[in-house]
Protein backbone atom coordinates (compact mmCIF):
# COMPACT_ATOMS: atom_id res chain seq x y z
CA UNK A 1 0.00 0.00 0.00
CA UNK A 2 0.79 3.62 -1.46
CA UNK A 3 1.70 5.66 1.78
CA UNK A 4 2.25 9.69 2.29
CA UNK A 5 5.60 10.41 0.85
CA UNK A 6 8.14 11.91 3.29
CA UNK A 7 9.12 15.80 2.07
CA UNK A 8 11.87 16.02 0.78
CA UNK A 9 12.33 19.66 2.70
CA UNK A 10 13.83 17.46 5.81
CA UNK A 11 16.39 16.14 3.87
CA UNK A 12 17.76 19.65 1.85
CA UNK A 13 19.94 20.86 5.09
CA UNK A 14 20.88 17.60 5.74
CA UNK A 15 24.47 17.51 6.58
CA UNK A 16 26.46 15.46 3.88
CA UNK A 17 27.79 13.00 6.63
CA UNK A 18 24.25 12.04 8.32
CA UNK A 19 22.65 11.72 4.34
CA UNK A 20 25.67 9.04 3.94
CA UNK A 21 24.73 7.13 6.86
CA UNK A 22 20.97 7.56 6.17
CA UNK A 23 21.35 6.44 2.44
CA UNK A 24 23.59 2.92 3.83
CA UNK A 25 20.41 2.43 6.19
CA UNK A 26 17.80 2.66 3.49
CA UNK A 27 19.75 0.61 1.29
CA UNK A 28 20.17 -2.45 3.91
CA UNK A 29 15.92 -1.99 4.34
CA UNK A 30 15.57 -2.01 0.53
CA UNK A 31 18.10 -5.23 0.04
CA UNK A 32 18.27 -6.60 -3.09
CA UNK A 33 14.59 -4.91 -4.21
CA UNK A 34 16.80 -1.72 -5.51
CA UNK A 35 19.54 -1.17 -7.64
CA UNK A 36 21.56 1.28 -8.04
CA UNK A 37 23.09 2.58 -11.77
CA UNK A 38 25.56 5.71 -11.70
CA UNK A 39 26.82 6.99 -14.96
CA UNK A 40 30.86 7.69 -14.57
CA UNK A 41 30.16 11.12 -14.75
CA UNK A 42 28.50 11.08 -10.79
CA UNK A 43 29.92 12.77 -7.87
CA UNK A 44 31.88 10.92 -5.67
CA UNK A 45 29.52 10.97 -2.79
CA UNK A 46 27.13 9.09 -4.82
CA UNK A 47 29.05 7.10 -7.10
CA UNK A 48 30.47 5.25 -3.89
CA UNK A 49 27.12 3.77 -3.25
CA UNK A 50 26.90 2.35 -7.37
CA UNK A 51 25.70 -1.34 -7.55
CA UNK A 52 26.89 -0.63 -11.13
CA UNK A 53 28.75 2.25 -13.15
CA UNK A 54 29.30 2.54 -16.17
CA UNK A 55 28.67 4.17 -20.45
CA UNK A 56 24.86 4.59 -21.94
CA UNK A 57 25.54 1.15 -23.66
CA UNK A 58 26.80 -0.22 -20.86
CA UNK A 59 23.72 0.88 -18.16
CA UNK A 60 21.18 0.22 -20.82
CA UNK A 61 22.27 -3.28 -21.16
CA UNK A 62 22.46 -4.02 -17.70
CA UNK A 63 19.14 -2.03 -17.01
CA UNK A 64 17.33 -4.94 -19.23
CA UNK A 65 19.14 -7.04 -17.85
CA UNK A 66 18.53 -6.33 -13.73
CA UNK A 67 15.67 -8.56 -11.47
CA UNK A 68 15.21 -5.53 -9.00
CA UNK A 69 12.26 -4.15 -8.18
CA UNK A 70 13.23 -0.24 -8.13
CA UNK A 71 16.26 1.11 -10.71
CA UNK A 72 17.30 3.60 -9.32
CA UNK A 73 19.07 5.74 -12.05
CA UNK A 74 22.13 8.38 -10.45
CA UNK A 75 22.26 9.55 -14.03
CA UNK A 76 20.25 11.66 -16.15
CA UNK A 77 16.64 11.67 -17.24
CA UNK A 78 17.11 10.18 -20.90
CA UNK A 79 18.96 7.34 -19.32
CA UNK A 80 16.03 6.76 -16.73
CA UNK A 81 13.63 6.41 -19.48
CA UNK A 82 15.59 4.08 -21.46
CA UNK A 83 15.98 1.47 -18.27
CA UNK A 84 11.95 2.21 -17.64
CA UNK A 85 11.58 1.09 -21.73
CA UNK A 86 13.82 -1.79 -21.38
CA UNK A 87 12.86 -2.99 -18.00
CA UNK A 88 10.10 -5.58 -17.16
CA UNK A 89 6.04 -4.11 -16.86
CA UNK A 90 6.89 -4.84 -13.02
CA UNK A 91 10.20 -2.92 -12.61
CA UNK A 92 10.09 0.80 -12.04
CA UNK A 93 12.62 3.51 -13.10
CA UNK A 94 13.47 6.44 -10.27
CA UNK A 95 15.35 9.49 -10.90
CA UNK A 96 16.67 10.76 -7.56
CA UNK A 97 16.52 14.51 -8.30
CA UNK A 98 13.79 15.23 -11.59
CA UNK A 99 15.78 18.05 -12.72
CA UNK A 100 18.79 16.57 -13.74
CA UNK A 101 18.18 16.25 -17.42
CA UNK A 102 20.55 16.89 -20.37
CA UNK A 103 21.28 20.45 -22.26
CA UNK A 104 22.30 18.38 -25.07
CA UNK A 105 19.51 16.50 -25.47
CA UNK A 106 17.04 19.58 -24.62
CA UNK A 107 18.47 20.73 -28.22
CA UNK A 108 16.22 18.91 -29.92
CA UNK A 109 12.77 17.80 -29.69
CA UNK A 110 10.18 16.16 -31.49
CA UNK A 111 8.13 19.08 -32.91
CA UNK A 112 11.58 20.13 -34.27
CA UNK A 113 12.73 17.15 -35.78
CA UNK A 114 8.90 16.33 -37.57
CA UNK A 115 9.47 19.29 -39.23
CA UNK A 116 13.07 19.04 -40.37
CA UNK A 117 10.96 15.30 -41.71
CA UNK A 118 8.89 17.21 -43.45
CA UNK A 119 10.86 20.12 -44.75
CA UNK A 120 13.52 17.54 -46.34
CA UNK A 121 10.17 16.12 -47.84
CA UNK A 122 9.88 18.61 -50.43
CA UNK A 123 13.73 18.08 -51.31
CA UNK A 124 13.58 14.13 -51.35
CA UNK A 125 10.83 11.42 -49.90
CA UNK A 126 13.14 10.66 -45.82
CA UNK A 127 11.28 7.42 -45.51
CA UNK A 128 12.82 6.28 -48.64
CA UNK A 129 16.11 7.54 -48.71
CA UNK A 130 16.76 8.78 -44.70
CA UNK A 131 17.88 6.80 -42.14
CA UNK A 132 17.13 8.77 -38.69
CA UNK A 133 19.66 8.32 -36.02
CA UNK A 134 19.20 9.18 -32.59
CA UNK A 135 22.04 9.23 -29.69
CA UNK A 136 20.74 7.46 -26.81
CA UNK A 137 21.47 11.95 -25.49
CA UNK A 138 17.47 12.27 -26.46
CA UNK A 139 13.97 12.23 -25.04
CA UNK A 140 11.98 9.08 -25.44
CA UNK A 141 9.57 10.55 -28.16
CA UNK A 142 13.01 11.06 -30.34
CA UNK A 143 13.64 7.49 -30.20
CA UNK A 144 10.45 6.55 -30.90
CA UNK A 145 10.00 8.77 -34.08
CA UNK A 146 13.31 6.73 -35.41
CA UNK A 147 11.50 3.10 -34.12
CA UNK A 148 8.77 4.59 -36.48
CA UNK A 149 10.36 5.83 -39.75
CA UNK A 150 13.07 2.58 -39.99
CA UNK A 151 15.92 4.52 -37.59
CA UNK A 152 18.18 3.27 -34.83
CA UNK A 153 19.47 4.99 -31.39
CA UNK A 154 23.30 5.05 -31.09
CA UNK A 155 25.81 5.73 -27.82
CA UNK A 156 28.89 6.96 -27.95
CA UNK A 157 30.71 3.53 -28.05
CA UNK A 158 28.84 2.25 -31.29
CA UNK A 159 28.02 5.22 -32.94
CA UNK A 160 30.32 4.59 -36.18
CA UNK A 161 28.62 0.55 -36.04
CA UNK A 162 25.44 1.99 -35.74
CA UNK A 163 26.28 4.20 -38.94
CA UNK A 164 26.92 1.15 -40.85
CA UNK A 165 23.72 -0.49 -40.26
CA UNK A 166 21.82 2.95 -40.75
CA UNK A 167 23.82 2.90 -44.58
CA UNK A 168 22.89 -0.44 -44.97
CA UNK A 169 19.17 0.54 -45.02
CA UNK A 170 18.80 3.93 -46.98
CA UNK A 171 21.48 6.51 -48.64
CA UNK A 172 21.08 9.23 -46.21
CA UNK A 173 21.36 9.62 -42.14
CA UNK A 174 19.92 12.37 -40.51
CA UNK A 175 21.92 12.95 -36.84
CA UNK A 176 20.57 13.72 -33.80
CA UNK A 177 21.16 15.89 -31.26
CA UNK A 178 24.79 15.85 -31.24
CA UNK A 179 26.60 17.23 -34.37
CA UNK A 180 29.89 16.23 -33.20
CA UNK A 181 29.30 12.54 -32.37
CA UNK A 182 27.80 12.23 -35.61
CA UNK A 183 30.69 14.01 -37.70
CA UNK A 184 33.36 12.14 -36.21
CA UNK A 185 31.84 9.01 -36.51
CA UNK A 186 31.29 9.76 -40.19
CA UNK A 187 34.88 10.63 -40.33
CA UNK A 188 35.91 7.21 -39.30
CA UNK A 189 33.50 5.61 -41.72
CA UNK A 190 35.56 7.64 -44.11
CA UNK A 191 32.90 10.51 -45.09
CA UNK A 192 33.98 13.51 -46.75
CA UNK A 193 33.71 16.79 -44.75
CA UNK A 194 31.43 18.33 -47.70
CA UNK A 195 29.11 15.24 -47.29
CA UNK A 196 28.41 16.08 -43.91
CA UNK A 197 26.27 19.38 -43.29
CA UNK A 198 24.91 21.02 -40.32
CA UNK A 199 20.88 21.23 -39.94
CA UNK A 200 19.99 24.68 -37.87
CA UNK A 201 16.65 23.71 -36.98
CA UNK A 202 15.75 27.55 -36.71
CA UNK A 203 16.40 28.61 -39.85
CA UNK A 204 14.14 27.33 -43.21
CA UNK A 205 15.55 24.50 -44.62
CA UNK A 206 17.93 23.89 -41.75
CA UNK A 207 19.55 26.40 -43.63
CA UNK A 208 21.22 24.41 -46.45
CA UNK A 209 20.15 24.47 -49.75
CA UNK A 210 18.18 21.82 -51.97
CA UNK A 211 21.73 21.34 -53.64
CA UNK A 212 23.51 20.36 -50.01
CA UNK A 213 20.50 18.48 -49.37
CA UNK A 214 20.91 16.26 -52.18
CA UNK A 215 24.23 15.62 -52.08
CA UNK A 216 24.70 15.33 -48.40
CA UNK A 217 25.69 11.25 -46.89
CA UNK A 218 25.13 12.63 -43.31
CA UNK A 219 22.70 15.86 -41.83
CA UNK A 220 24.16 16.70 -38.39
CA UNK A 221 21.41 18.49 -36.01
CA UNK A 222 22.90 21.62 -34.91
CA UNK A 223 23.53 20.61 -31.23
CA UNK A 224 26.36 19.89 -28.75
CA UNK A 225 27.35 19.04 -25.21
CA UNK A 226 27.95 22.36 -22.81
CA UNK A 227 30.52 20.51 -21.24
CA UNK A 228 32.70 19.42 -24.13
CA UNK A 229 32.62 21.90 -26.09
CA UNK A 230 35.08 23.14 -23.05
CA UNK A 231 37.79 21.77 -24.30
CA UNK A 232 39.82 23.18 -27.53
CA UNK A 233 42.81 21.72 -29.58
CA UNK A 234 45.30 24.51 -28.17
CA UNK A 235 45.04 22.87 -24.72
CA UNK A 236 46.33 19.66 -26.47
CA UNK A 237 49.05 21.58 -28.12
CA UNK A 238 50.22 23.03 -24.78
CA UNK A 239 50.52 19.39 -23.31
CA UNK A 240 52.18 18.12 -26.33
CA UNK A 241 54.74 20.71 -26.07
CA UNK A 242 55.05 20.21 -22.49
CA UNK A 243 54.83 16.37 -22.41
CA UNK A 244 55.98 14.60 -25.94
CA UNK A 245 55.69 11.22 -24.47
CA UNK A 246 52.23 12.09 -23.04
CA UNK A 247 48.69 10.68 -24.62
CA UNK A 248 45.52 12.58 -25.33
CA UNK A 249 42.15 10.23 -24.75
CA UNK A 250 38.59 12.32 -25.91
CA UNK A 251 35.36 11.72 -25.18
CA UNK A 252 33.30 11.98 -29.16
CA UNK A 253 31.42 14.74 -28.55
CA UNK A 254 34.36 16.64 -28.34
CA UNK A 255 34.78 19.32 -31.45
CA UNK A 256 36.36 17.65 -34.67
CA UNK A 257 39.45 19.18 -34.18
CA UNK A 258 39.95 18.04 -30.52
CA UNK A 259 39.13 14.60 -31.62
CA UNK A 260 41.79 15.06 -34.73
CA UNK A 261 44.35 16.18 -32.06
CA UNK A 262 43.39 12.98 -29.88
CA UNK A 263 45.20 9.63 -29.41
CA UNK A 264 42.37 7.98 -28.83
CA UNK A 265 38.39 9.42 -28.41
CA UNK A 266 35.95 6.53 -27.12
CA UNK A 267 33.07 7.12 -24.57
CA UNK A 268 33.75 6.94 -21.01
CA UNK A 269 33.78 3.31 -20.60
CA UNK A 270 36.71 3.39 -22.91
CA UNK A 271 38.52 6.14 -21.86
CA UNK A 272 38.75 4.70 -18.17
CA UNK A 273 39.86 1.23 -20.04
CA UNK A 274 42.14 2.55 -22.00
CA UNK A 275 44.04 4.87 -19.14
CA UNK A 276 43.94 1.85 -16.87
CA UNK A 277 45.25 -0.61 -19.47
CA UNK A 278 47.93 1.95 -20.31
CA UNK A 279 51.67 1.11 -19.07
CA UNK A 280 52.89 2.52 -15.51
CA UNK A 281 54.41 6.00 -15.37
CA UNK A 282 52.53 6.92 -18.34
CA UNK A 283 50.91 10.75 -18.69
CA UNK A 284 47.45 11.10 -19.71
CA UNK A 285 45.08 14.44 -21.11
CA UNK A 286 41.72 13.23 -21.06
CA UNK A 287 38.81 15.45 -22.32
CA UNK A 288 35.56 14.80 -20.71
CA UNK A 289 33.72 15.54 -17.17
CA UNK A 290 35.58 16.49 -14.38
CA UNK A 291 34.20 13.75 -11.84
CA UNK A 292 35.30 11.15 -14.43
CA UNK A 293 38.69 12.52 -14.70
CA UNK A 294 39.48 13.06 -10.79
CA UNK A 295 38.12 9.50 -9.96
CA UNK A 296 40.52 8.02 -12.51
CA UNK A 297 43.74 9.87 -11.21
CA UNK A 298 43.14 8.74 -8.14
CA UNK A 299 42.77 5.54 -9.10
CA UNK A 300 45.67 5.11 -11.89
CA UNK A 301 48.39 6.78 -9.54
CA UNK A 302 49.71 3.79 -7.52
CA UNK A 303 51.21 2.90 -11.27
CA UNK A 304 52.92 6.28 -11.32
CA UNK A 305 50.31 7.63 -14.07
CA UNK A 306 49.48 10.92 -14.31
CA UNK A 307 46.29 12.14 -15.08
CA UNK A 308 45.12 15.76 -15.88
CA UNK A 309 42.04 17.35 -16.67
CA UNK A 310 41.83 19.17 -20.84
CA UNK A 311 40.34 22.01 -19.72
CA UNK A 312 41.76 25.36 -17.71
CA UNK A 313 38.14 25.92 -16.19
CA UNK A 314 36.44 23.26 -13.95
CA UNK A 315 33.64 21.69 -16.20
CA UNK A 316 31.18 19.61 -14.66
CA UNK A 317 27.78 18.19 -15.68
CA UNK A 318 25.98 20.78 -14.18
CA UNK A 319 22.35 18.34 -14.14
CA UNK A 320 24.35 15.37 -13.14
CA UNK A 321 25.56 16.78 -10.13
CA UNK A 322 21.61 17.51 -9.07
CA UNK A 323 21.68 13.98 -7.87
CA UNK A 324 23.26 14.61 -4.82
CA UNK A 325 23.62 12.29 -1.45
CA UNK A 326 20.67 14.26 -0.04
CA UNK A 327 18.14 13.59 -2.86
CA UNK A 328 19.66 10.09 -2.28
CA UNK A 329 18.80 9.56 0.62
CA UNK A 330 15.50 11.21 0.26
CA UNK A 331 14.53 8.31 -2.74
CA UNK A 332 15.53 5.23 -0.98
CA UNK A 333 13.98 6.20 2.74
CA UNK A 334 11.15 6.89 0.74
CA UNK A 335 11.25 3.51 -1.06
CA UNK A 336 12.28 1.54 2.20
CA UNK A 337 8.96 3.24 3.76
CA UNK A 338 6.87 2.48 0.71
CA UNK A 339 6.40 5.34 -1.22
CA UNK A 340 7.54 5.59 -5.11
CA UNK A 341 8.95 8.95 -5.67
CA UNK A 342 10.22 10.80 -8.79
CA UNK A 343 8.90 7.39 -10.99
CA UNK A 344 10.07 7.99 -15.08
CA UNK A 345 7.49 6.29 -16.82
CA UNK A 346 7.51 6.70 -20.54
CA UNK A 347 3.75 6.40 -22.14
CA UNK A 348 3.22 3.08 -23.37
CA UNK A 349 2.57 3.64 -27.14
CA UNK A 350 6.20 5.85 -27.28
CA UNK A 351 7.34 3.12 -24.95
CA UNK A 352 6.93 0.06 -27.61
CA UNK A 353 8.87 2.44 -30.16
CA UNK A 354 11.33 3.79 -28.78
CA UNK A 355 12.08 0.38 -27.83
CA UNK A 356 12.11 -1.06 -31.64
CA UNK A 357 14.57 1.79 -32.21
CA UNK A 358 16.70 0.50 -28.85
CA UNK A 359 16.63 -3.13 -29.49
CA UNK A 360 17.80 -2.43 -32.89
CA UNK A 361 20.79 -0.56 -31.32
CA UNK A 362 21.60 -3.41 -28.55
CA UNK A 363 21.28 -6.11 -32.01
CA UNK A 364 23.62 -4.29 -33.71
CA UNK A 365 26.04 -3.32 -31.32
P1 LIG B 1 28.89 7.80 -22.46
O1 LIG B 1 27.90 6.94 -23.14
O2 LIG B 1 30.23 7.79 -23.12
O3 LIG B 1 28.98 7.47 -21.01
O4 LIG B 1 28.43 9.31 -22.62
C1 LIG B 1 27.29 9.81 -22.03
C2 LIG B 1 27.34 11.26 -21.95
O5 LIG B 1 26.36 11.92 -21.67
C3 LIG B 1 28.59 11.93 -22.23
O6 LIG B 1 28.41 13.29 -22.10
FE1 LIG C 1 24.37 15.80 -21.46
FE2 LIG C 1 26.79 16.89 -21.76
FE3 LIG C 1 25.89 16.23 -19.33
FE4 LIG C 1 26.57 14.33 -21.09
S1 LIG C 1 27.93 15.83 -20.14
S2 LIG C 1 24.74 14.35 -19.79
S3 LIG C 1 25.87 15.29 -23.01
S4 LIG C 1 25.04 17.81 -20.71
Amino acid sequence: MQVAAISFDQFNALADADAQERIRAARAALGARAVLLCHHYQRADVYRHADITGDSLKLSRLAAGTSAEYIVFCGVHFMAEVADILSRPEQISILPDLAAGCSMADMANRAKVERCWRELASVLDPDEHVTPVTYINSAADLKAFCGEHGGIVCTSSNAPKILQWSFAQREKVLFFPDQHLGRWSGHKMGIPMDEMVVWNPDLELGGLTTEQIRKAKIILWYGYCSVHQMFQPRQIERFRQQHPDGFVISHPECSFEVCRNSDYVGSTETILRTVKEGAPNTRWLVGTELNLVERLAEEVKAEGKTVQFMADTVCMCSTMQRIDPQHLAWTLENLAAGNIVNRIAVPAHEAALAKVALERMLAAS
